[in-house]
């Protein structure tokens, strides 16, 4: 069923166009899927508002109902979880589905490893493609045991283990949902697990666990916390997804005539690689105000539209901006002059390969790239032609493209569009508000 529905999706961008007015993008899906989780294990309810209601947090929340907490919504963003505490979970009934998404898969597998139930974990084509042993490989060096399909790929089969100890364990890749895996294990671990990652990845576990009251010690790094410490519920307010205003930023800046504001953009600086790189290609882009609301920090962003630049990535910025790429090859593309990326092989194993799949749509449509292992070089300022792309059921890639026919020769297709809706609801109506021409079929 969802195979067909994600195959038959097909966006139809007619060229021009320019992004005015104001606009709110969804709640951060990273942060909706940790409200849920923490939520279920706090004592108390806990309030969420701004929740994202896509595809790939309501996957999330199905399983914790599934595991018999009880929650209240989505409706208009707001969710209520009656938390269950750190031992209150129950045995599911069937296997439990997270659909197409990599966030629910790998955090929950720290977090029901130290269950004293078994379970398993599937998803759909694209999320059973993609790698687990990552998470299951540190899981098991903490008492954890974890089964992984041929090639550690889901589906995932967890043998409840209520004894893990904890671990003294540095990444071998930047990923922020390894590190919340163990980090989940860890409130259950005898002693302390101590996680040092090899580039700052985004905090919002660590941010999250602290205002649930469970003490997080941070030092450069390294991330420390101790089994044990129970949680207490608190209101959270999710802020609009950076990773979705990314292709708006993007769209304004390569618009001639464009100026748009985007009103509570989430800006934790674990988040905002994008901005430092646009930037840097000399986008004009301001913070108008910004606060904080639950620990985690907001902005109202204007951008208005400006030739860019090509530049050379800097690579500490990957890990702080590894969701926006397909957006900021489009801006790439449009920009006079090469650029590189190099560093950022963990692209390959995201909801698809994402530097080959943006290279064949970029040559599709007449963009010339070098494909790397571990990056993309593109020679900018070509300008887009017409010609159809296929997304592989990527949603970054479709609303990435999508982008791309605001200053392209004629129209563009984009195919398999359906996934849009994981991480952006609404996506096509408010693109078109915003002053895109885009209609899906
Ligand atoms: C996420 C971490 C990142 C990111 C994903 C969301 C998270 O994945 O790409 O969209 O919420 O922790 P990796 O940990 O695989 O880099």
């Amino acid at each position: 069923m969802s195979e067909m529905k994600d195959t038959m999706q097909v966006y139809h961008a007619t060229p021009g166009g320019r992004l005015t007015g104001t606009i709110r993008v969804p709640g951060d899906k990273s942060i909706s899927h940790r409200s849920i989780m923490l939520g279920a294990l706090a004592e108390g309810v806990t309030e969420v508002t701004g929740f994202l209601e896509g595809e790939d947090a309501l996957a999330t929340m199905n399983v914790f109902r599934a595991l018999g907490v009880q929650i209240e919504g989505p409706e208009q963003g707001r969710v209520t979880i009656h938390g269950v505490g750190l031992h209150g979970l129950k045995a599911p009934d069937m296997a439990l589905d997270c659909g197409n998404s990599g966030t629910s898969m790998r955090l929950l597998a720290g977090l029901l490893a130290a269950q004293p139930f078994d379970c398993t974990l599937t998803g759909d084509a694209s999320l059973t493609q993609r790698p687990m042993a990552r998470v299951a490989d540190p899981l098991r060096l903490m008492g954890a045991r974890l089964e992984t399909a041929a090639g550690g790929r889901p589906p995932l089969k967890i043998y409840g283990t209520p004894e893990l100890h904890g671990l003294t364990y540095t990444l071998p890749m930047a990923s922020a949902q390894v590190k919340s895996a163990l980090l989940l294990a860890g409130l259950y671990a005898q002693g302390e697990t101590v996680i040092t990652e090899p580039e700052v990845t985004r905090d919002h576990t660590e941010r999250m666990f602290e205002g649930f009251g469970v003490p997080v010690r941070r030092e450069g790094r390294t991330i420390r916390v101790t089994g044990g410490h129970g949680l207490h519920a608190t209101p959270i307010e999710v802020p609009g997804d950076i990773s979705s205003a990314a292709f708006f930023l993007v769209g304004a800046c390569i618009s001639p005539g464009s100026d748009l504001r985007l009103q509570s953009v989430g800006v934790n600086p674990t988040r905002t690689g994008i901005l430092d790189v646009l930037r840097l290609m000399g986008a004009n882009l301001e913070i108008e105000r910004s606060w904080i609301a639950g620990g985690e920090p907001l902005a109202d962003l204007r951008v208005r539209a400006t030739p860019l630049r090509g530049i050379t990535i800097p690579t500490e910025l990957v890990p702080l901006a590894i969701d926006e790429f397909p957006a900021l090859f489009i801006a790439a593309a449009c920009a006079e002059g090469r650029t590189i990326l190099r560093g950022a092989a963990e692209l390959r194993v995201k909801e698809s390969d994402r530097i080959q799949v943006m290279a064949d749509g970029l040559k599709a449509l007449g963009i010339y790239t070098e494909v790397l292992p571990d990056g993309l070089i593109i020679e900018g300022g070509q300008g887009f032609g017409s010609g159809t792309v296929e997304s592989h059921g990527d949603h970054r890639i479709a609303m990435s493209f999508s982008m791309a026919a605001l200053c392209a020769q004629g129209p563009i297709e984009i195919r398999d569009c359906a996934n849009v809706a994981t991480s952006f609801p609404g996506f096509v109506s408010l693109a078109c508000a915003a002053g895109l021409n885009l209609n899906a079929s």
